[in-house]
C-alpha cells in the first residue's frame, strides 16, 4: 500500500488540508488532529506501543514478531534499533504496509556518545564544563541520527549520593544545580534549536523521579524521602531538562512514597504537566508498567496498564500492557476516550515535531551515517574532553612523567580497549577504539621505554602475576598502575556491597609501593570509591571514569603533562562505605562536632566526619591561588544584588584550568539549611603568573528554598558566602538579605 500520509504531503496536503507544516515544537500540528479523526481505536493504542527490536537487549523480556506488530499498525514505536539501512527497513514497513502510514519513532540508549563514545556521565560532570558536554551531546546526535535515530534516552537526570548505586556513573553526581546546568546542556545538545533538523534528536527526560535514591544502593530498590528534601535537591535537574525543552521523560522504576513512578500522578500530572507546563509525552521504563504487579500495587497487568494511563503514562516501554488491553478498556470505559486522546496526540505532535510527516526517513541515510561516524573531528573532540574529565586526586610530584624515563605499566586494565568505553556504550565498539592505555603510553613515550605485566586481573584472587610485575617495577624508574573496576560492574544492575577497589588490585599497589618506587595509579571505575588504603600507598591517584573511545590517549596525554589535568569531583569520595551517605550539602544538625574530644557531637568513633575527597576536589599540575572574597555591598534586599569575587592566580609553573566554586549558607531559617550549598561556578583557564578575577551575582533566587510553608522563595537573614577551588577548600565573607 502507498502511504497516504506521504502522498497528503506531496499533494499539498491532504491530510491538514493547509499548505504548509507550522513551526516545529509548535506540538499542535493541524496534521495531527486530521489523522486522529482517521484512526481507529486499535491504531490509537499502537502509538502509545514501544517494543525492543532484536538487535540489541536492554531489560528482561522480548517480545517476538514486532515486525508483525508494525504492519498491523498495532506498534508505533520501536528501540534498540539502528543503522540507516535497518531503520529505513523498519519504517518502509510502518510507511508503506500500514493502513495509515504513520511513521515509527526510533529510541536508542545514546548515553555518553554513540558511535565515539565519551567518558561515562559521572565522568563527563567533572569537566563542570556545561559547552564541552553540549558539544559531547551534539555529536552524539548527529552520529546517532544519521544512524536512523530520532530520540535518545538521555540525559540522566538522577541525583545521587550513593556510590553502592552502579547506576550513579550515568547520571552528574550529588549535587542539584551542577547537575540542572548538565541536563539542561545535554538537552540544548541533542534537540539543538531545531527538532526536525536532521542533526538532531528528541531527548528524554530519565529516570523521573529520584530514582537516584535507591534504599541501600541496590538497583530497582524502594526510594522515600521528605517532600522538601525531593524539590530541593533531586527535582531540579530533571525541570533544567524540561525548561531547556526535553519533549520526552521517563518515568522511574522506583516508587516514591508508596506509589511506583509509572502511575504516580502527582509526579506525571501535577509536577511535571501542572507545575512545569510539560508539552511532550512520557515513555514508561522497560517494563515498568508489568512491574507495578511485583510492586504490588496493581493486581494484573490489565489493571497495571489502565493506572499507568489514567496517571498521565503515554506510552508503554516493553510491557504490552498497552499493546494487550488498553482497547478493550476504552471500549468498557475503564479509560476515558479522551485520556487516550490525549496521550495519542502527544505522541504524534512529537513525531511532527521532528519532522517525520514531512519526511519519514529524514534520519535514514547511509550518506550522512558513514561521513558523520568517528570523523577525525569527533575523535579529536573526545580525546581532549575526555582529559579534561579526569580529576587529579592525590599527587607528591610522580606526575606528570618525563617522556623518555623508564615507564612500567601494570595492571589488567591497562590493556583493555574494551574497558575503556564503559557500560551503556551507545553503538561504540571496540574495534573503533585506537589504542589502549598502554598502547597511548607507548606511543607517546616510545615503546623502548615501556615495560608491560599484566600483575592482576580486576577480580579474583590469583597473584601469579605479582612477580613478574615486580620484576618490570625494579627495571623501571616509575610505575604507572591502571586498577579500578570491570566496567560491566558499574551502570544497570551493578549494585555493589563493598565500594573498595575490587580482588587483589590493591594488594599489588602494596607490594609496588613497598618496593620504594614511585607509582601512580590510574583509575577507571564509575563510582565514588574507598580509596582510604590505596591513598596511602599511590603517590599520584589519576581518576580517569571509563574515559571513551579515545581514553587510552587521554589518559597519556594527562599523564606526561600534554593535558593538565583540571576535572574536579561532581560527587563526594568517602572514606569507607560507612560514612555514606556523604555529601557537601550536609546540615549542621543540633550537635555538629566542632569540640575534639566531645562524646555526644554528631561524629564517628572511628573515623572523621570529613569524605576522603570532597565534593569539588581536583588537583592540578600548576597552583592556583585565591584572594580574600570581596563582597559589592554588605547587604541586599527585595530584588536587588550583591556581587561576591575573588582573584585567582596561577602561581606555578603551567597553563592550567580552575573551576572556581561559589556556595551560601543560610544562617537562620524557617528550616534547616546547608552549611554549604553549592549556588555557581566558572571554569576559567590561566597561563602562569596570570590572574583572572572571578565573579559571582547573588540574588533572591540563589537564596531561595522551600520553605517551613513549602513556599518557593528566599528569608531575610544573615548569609555566608564561600568562593574556592574545592567545597573544603574555600574563603568567605557574610552579607545580609532583607525580603
Ligand atoms: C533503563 C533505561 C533505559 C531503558 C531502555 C531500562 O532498563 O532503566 O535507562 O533507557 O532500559 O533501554
Amino acid at each position: 500500500m502507498k502511504n497516504p500520509l506521504i502522498l497528503a504531503a506531496a499533494a499539498c496536503c491532504l491530510l491538514a488540508g493547509c499548505t504548509a507544516a507550522p513551526a516545529p515544537g509548535a506540538l499542535n500540528d493541524p496534521r495531527v488532529d486530521e489523522l486522529m479523526k482517521k484512526m481507529t481505536l486499535e491504531e490509537k493504542v499502537g502509538q502509545l506501543v514501544l517494543f525492543t527490536s532484536d538487535w540489541s537487549v536492554t531489560g528482561p523480556t522480548m517480545r517476538q514478531g514486532y515486525m508483525d506488530d508494525i504492519r498491523a499498525g498495532r506498534c508505533g514505536n520501536i528501540f534498540n534499533a539502528y543503522t540507516a539501512e535497518y531503520t529505513r527497513k523498519l519504517q518502509e514497513i510502518a510507511v508503506n504496509e500500514t493502513r495509515l502510514g504513520i511513521p515509527l519513532l526510533f529510541g536508542y540508549d545514546v548515553i555518553h556518545g554513540f558511535r565515539t563514545i565519551f567518558p561515562i556521565n559521572l565522568g563527563m560532570s567533572a569537566s563542570w564544563d556545561g559547552q564541552a558536554i553540549e558539544e559531547s551531546a551534539r555529536i552524539a546526535a548527529r552520529e546517532a541520527a544519521a544512524a536512523g535515530l530520532h530520540w535518545t534516552y538521555s540525559p540522566m537526570c538522577d541525583i545521587c549520593v550513593e556510590p553502592r548505586w552502579g547506576r550513579i556513573s550515568e547520571g552528574s553526581g550529588e549535587d542539584p544545580y551542577l547537575g540542572s546546568v548538565i541536563s539542561a546542556a545535554m538537552t540544548r545538545g541533542y534537540q539543538g534549536t531545531d527538532l526536525s533538523d536532521p542533526a538532531t534528536i528528541l531527548a528524554c527526560v530519565k529516570h523521573f523521579a529520584a530514582y537516584g535514591a535507591p534504599q541501600a544502593g541496590r538497583d530497582y530498590n524502594t526510594v522515600d524521602m521528605s517532600e522538601r528534601w525531593f524539590r530541593e535537591f533531586y527535582l531540579p535537574p530533571y525541570k533544567a531538562a524540561v525548561d531547556a525543552g526535553a519533549l520526552s521523560v521517563m518515568a522511574s522504576f522506583n516508587e516514591l512514597d508508596g506509589v511506583p513512578a509509572t502511575a504516580n500522578s502527582f509526579l506525571l500530572k501535577d509536577i511535571l504537566r501542572g507545575e512545569w507546563g510539560f508539552k511532550g509525552f512520557v515513555v514508561s521504563d522497560y517494563t515498568g508498567i508489568n512491574e507495578m504487579v511485583c510492586h504490588g500495587t496493581a493486581a494484573d497487568e490489565a489493571e497495571a496498564g489502565m493506572q499507568a494511563i489514567n496517571a498521565g503514562m503515554d506510552m508503554d516501554m516493553q510491557s504490552a500492557a498497552y499493546f494487550n488491553y488498553l482497547k478493550e478498556q476504552v471500549e468498557s470505559g475503564k479509560v476515558s476516550m479522551k485520556t487516550l486522546d490525549e496521550s495519542v496526540r502527544r505522541v504524534l505532535n512529537v513525531k511532527a515535531a521532528l519532522g517525520l510527516f514531512d519526511d519519514p526517513y529524514k534520519y535514514c541515510s547511509p550518506e550522512l551515517e558513514a561521513s558523520e561516524t568517528l570523523t577525525d573531528g569527533n575523535k579529536a573532540f573526545a580525546r581532549k574532553f575526555a582529559s579534561d574529565c579526569m580529576v587529579l586526586l592525590s599527587n607528591d610530584g610522580v606526575l606528570p612523567l618525563q617522556k623518555g624515563e623508564k615507564i612500567a605499566v601494570i595492571g589488567a586494565l591497562a590493556a583493555s580497549k574494551d574497558d575503556l568505553l564503559g557500560s551503556w556504550r551507545g553503538a561504540g565498539e571496540v574495534r573503533s577504539v585506537p589504542a589502549s592505555i598502554l598502547d597511548a603510553i607507548c606511543e607517546l613515550n616510545g615503546p623502548a621505554n615501556v615495560l608491560y605485566a599484566e600483575g592482576c586481573k580486576e577480580t579474583g584472587e590469583d597473584r601469579s602475576g605479582f612477580g613478574a610485575a615486580l620484576a618490570v617495577a625494579r627495571r623501571a624508574s616509575k610505575v604507572v598502575l591502571v586498577i579500578g573496576e570491570d566496567c560491566q560492574w558499574t551502570g544497570e544492575a551493578a549494585s555493589r556491597s563493598d565500594i573498595r577497589i575490587p580482588g587483589v588490585q590493591s594488594e599489588l599497589l602494596g607490594k609496588l609501593a613497598a618496593l620504594g618506587k614511585p607509582v601512580a595509579v590510574v583509575l577507571l571505575n564509575g563510582r565514588p570509591l574507598d580509596l582510604s588504603a590505596e591513598v596511602e600507598q599511590a603517590g599520584a591517584i589519576l581518576e580517569a571514569w571509563y574515559p571513551g573511545t579515545m581514553g587510552g590517549f587521554a589518559v597519556a596525554d594527562v599523564l606526561f603533562g600534554d593535558v593538565n589535568p583540571g576535572g574536579k569531583l561532581s560527587v563526594t569520595f568517602p572514606r569507607n562505605l560507612g560514612q555514606v551517605p556523604v555529601y557537601h550539602y550536609a546540615k549542621n544538625t543540633g550537635r555538629p562536632y566542632v569540640h575534639p574530644e566531645a562524646k555526644y557531637e554528631s561524629r564517628y568513633l572511628d573515623v572523621p566526619n570529613e569524605p576522603l575527597f570532597a565534593f569539588g576536589h581536583g588537583l592540578s599540575y600548576t597552583r592556583f591561588d585565591y584572594s580574600d572574597v570581596r563582597l559589592s555591598a554588605s547587604s541586599f534586599g527585595g530584588d536587588g544584588n550583591i556581587t561576591a569575587e575573588c582573584t585567582v592566580t596561577n602561581s606555578g609553573g603551567r597553563a592550567g584550568s580552575e573551576t572556581v566554586q561559589l556556595y551560601i549558607r543560610d544562617l537562620v531559617g524557617s528550616v534547616t539549611r546547608p552549611v554549604k550549598q553549592l549556588k555557581g561556578f566558572k571554569k576559567i583557564y590561566l597561563e602562569p603568573g596570570q590572574s583572572q578575577t572571578v565573579s559571582f551575582t547573588i540574588d533572591a533566587e540563589t537564596l531561595s528554598f522551600y520553605r517551613r510553608d513549602m513556599s518557593y522563595g528566599p528569608e531575610s537573614g544573615d548569609f555566608k558566602v564561600f568562593i574556592g577551588g574545592a567545597s573544603d577548600d574555600v574563603r568567605e565573607a557574610s552579607f545580609r538579605y532583607e525580603e
